[in-house]
């Protein structure tokens, strides 16, 4: 069993900084991708309030499939470009959407959607993976949650790899 101090009601740099010491020791010396995907989506999903949707699309070809995740059964198959994960794996760059329902091409996986925060796990320059966070509630996320989950993607990027 797993136990974490994470402190709610704090300010996020904190916060992010506790869950990136989690993050840290639970993936530390683990080299399988998917079980070290799988406890980051359920630390994703139990300490960051207000989310309906926590997960990893894994960037193949020029497409996004599915990986480990919390929340409803979601698409498999995003293409590079296509929605806001695509556009995070297209451009490397993190989206934070505050309306999903204002940006082109949203793929609704779960109509319970309402904003959106999807971070490219990025290693030796290329997008191997994203981590999309999804919740109920608009404008959920802002810079604060972005470098957060970035700090997230840029420990993952070394123990996430084929
Ligand atoms: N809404 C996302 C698709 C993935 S699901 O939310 C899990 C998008 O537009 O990229």
């Amino acid at each position: 069993m797993y136990q974490f101090a994470i402190a709610e009601g704090q300010d996020k740099p904190a916060f992010y900084h506790e869950v990136a010491d989690a993050l840290e020791a639970l993936t530390a010396g683990e080299p399988d991708p998917i079980a070290n995907m799988a406890n980051a989506a359920a630390l994703l999903w139990e300490y960051l309030p207000d989310l309906n949707w926590a997960g990893f699309y894994r960037a193949q070809g020029s497409e996004l499939v599915l990986g480990p995740f919390q929340g409803k059964a979601a698409c498999i198959r995003i293409p590079f470009g296509k929605g806001v994960c695509g556009a995070a794996a297209a451009t490397g760059e993190t989206q934070v959407v505050a309306d999903v329902h204002a940006f082109p091409g949203h793929i609704a996986c779960d109509a319970a959607s309402a904003s959106e925060l999807v971070v490219p796990v990025v290693r030796d320059g290329k997008v191997i993976a994203v981590i999309d966070l999804d919740s109920p509630s608009p404008n959920r996320f802002d810079r604060e949650d972005a470098a957060g989950v970035e700090r997230l993607a840029a420990i993952l990027a070394g123990r996430i790899g084929e």
